[in-house]
């Protein structure tokens, strides 16, 4: 794993399509998401939704890019309930970047602006298959709460017919 990268955590702007689109449109990186993988419509409206928040106040979807040598390689989302003072959090990477420590990277930055925000708990879900994810999450400090079975969207047969894990870390 390569530690310190330089990397630039940021809102994503209309430029950023095509980087987003690279991995938004990979089946195999989208297979245990909820979305995809996205035809390049998809990808703008996925765009248009992130903008519409933006300019929100206070903002609650801090849905921000990874940007490395100057091209945006995935995507960090955190998704703030002022009012429960817990904040939710996602990631996605482009593969070609897979297991470089960056999304590890980007989530302590995340983890430090929900702090800054107040926040009290951070939780995470995943598909029980995505090995990737959860085990980032362990390495993030947050620990299993729960299993739900049948508890997950499956985009493929439009059912909750998977399983789905629910990581917690509290902040404070
Ligand atoms: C999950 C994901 C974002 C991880 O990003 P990443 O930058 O490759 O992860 P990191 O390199 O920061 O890994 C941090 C730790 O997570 C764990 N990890 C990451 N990928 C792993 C894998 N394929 N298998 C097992 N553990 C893994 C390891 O503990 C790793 O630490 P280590 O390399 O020191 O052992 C990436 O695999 C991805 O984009 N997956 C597809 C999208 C997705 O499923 N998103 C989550 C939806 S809930």
């Amino acid at each position: 794993m390569t530690t310190n990268l330089i990397l630039k955590i940021r809102p994503f702007t209309q430029n950023d399509i095509e980087d987003i689109h690279l991995y938004a449109s990979n089946p195999i990186t989208t297979q245990y998401m909820l979305w995809g993988p996205n035809t390049i419509e998809d990808t703008q409206v996925f765009l248009n939704y992130v903008f519409s928040h933006y300019s929100k106040t206070p903002i609650t979807n801090f849905e921000y890019g990874i940007e490395f040598e100057g091209k945006i390689i995935g995507g960090i989302a955190l998704i703030v309930d002022y009012v429960a003072q817990s904040a939710e959090i996602g990631w996605i990477l482009n593969e070609a970047y897979h297991r470089r420590g960056i999304v590890f990277q980007a989530a302590k930055e995340m983890i430090a602006l929900a702090k800054s925000l107040g926040m009290e708990t951070l939780h995470a879900t995943a598909d029980s298959r995505n090995i990737a994810s959860y085990k980032l999450m362990e390495k993030l400090g947050m620990h299993h709460v729960s299993t739900t079975i049948h508890g997950r969207f499956n985009k493929l047969t439009g059912q909750y017919d998977l399983d789905q894990v629910y990581y917690e870390l509290k902040l404070k």
